[in-house]
């Protein structure tokens, strides 16, 4: 079985837990405070070594206490921390307000996420069957690792949504959005199937647009689209549940499941991670999620 070879960030999130979402303007007092370790590329190589596969994590941390933390969460997760870089700029970090039905809203500053570069030379590991990028570190380091290993599958998980650099598209092989992320890239409205479709015919690329509990849409270039619902859950905080599919989504396609398969263990590990509050202490094991996709 190949290896899983994440580039992104990691941010330290202070959740903000809500009865409600504030108007523009509005003071609102909060129910609770917690932090937890979050930052997409973080969270989807811990996703995706949870759901049982060998990775390794390119990432960028400031010098104090979060970045300390990171480091200590990645060697206890069993992931190799390749080419992590120390900058003087502090550890990303992301402040995420809860409302009551578990929905959120983040806001991130970057900090050393937005110093992460490849560098020259960079030997990528051997044996690299998937690369996942996101949209929090820089788009020219992630086009740089996805040209230095055109054997892999690279995907790019497009959060936050944002116009994609041609040299990254170019190299990349799967898009994978949440419905909100593709209706700002697509600049319409629609059904999530037809926004993965749109996405498809538009990039030449793969697509898959995760939509909550209706599921997730794999649209292909050249119309084909699959579907998978997700098991019923009861729902505490979806923060995480996108990187909880896309690792699992990384694991179980480094193994070469076939593809209905894959997109329903993916998207069963997507609705585990809800049950939970905090991004890391919510993402599935592989026994869980094996278990619920029967
Ligand atoms: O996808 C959830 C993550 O988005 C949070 O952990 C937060 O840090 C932001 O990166």
């Amino acid at each position: 079985m190949g290896g899983i070879l994440v580039i992104g960030s990691y941010n330290r999130d202070t959740v903000l837990r809500l009865a409600r979402f504030p108007a523009p303007g509005e003071t609102l007092t909060a129910l609770g405070m917690a932090q937890f370790h979050g930052g997409k590329g973080s969270n989807q190589a811990v996703a995706a070594a949870r759901a049982g596969g060998r990775v390794a994590l390119i990432a960028a941390l400031g010098q104090d206490e979060a970045g300390e933390a990171a480091q200590a969460l990645w060697a206890a997760e069993g992931i190799a921390a390749q080419a992590v870089q120390i900058t003087g700029a502090p550890t990303g970090a992301a402040t995420i307000l809860l409302d009551a039905a578990g929905e959120n809203q983040i806001i991130i500053i970057p900090g050393a996420n937005a110093e992460l570069n490849l560098p020259i030379g960079f030997p990528p590991p051997d044996d690299i069957a998937v690369v996942l990028g996101q949209l929090e570190t820089p788009q020219a380091a992630t086009a740089a690792l996805f040209r230095a290993l055109p054997k892999a599958r690279c995907m790019l998980n497009v959060a936050p949504a944002a116009p994609i650099l041609p040299e990254l598209l170019a190299a990349t092989d799967m898009l994978v959005l949440n419905e909100t992320e593709a209706a700002i890239l697509a600049q319409r409205e629609a059904a999530p199937a037809d926004l993965a479709l749109a996405l498809a015919a538009e990039t030449m690329r793969e697509v898959i647009v995760t939509a909550g509990a209706l599921g997730a849409f794999w649209a292909r270039p050249d119309g084909v689209v699959i579907d998978a619902a997700p098991p019923r859950v009861a729902i505490t905080d979806t923060t995480g549940a996108g990187d909880a599919f896309l690792g699992a989504f990384a694991a179980f396609s480094a193994e070469g499941l076939a593809p209905e398969r894959l997109l329903r263990q993916a998207v069963t590990a997507g609705a585990l991670a809800c049950t939970e509050a905090g991004a890391v202490p919510s993402l599935p094991y592989r026994a869980a999620i094996l278990a619920l996709a029967k």
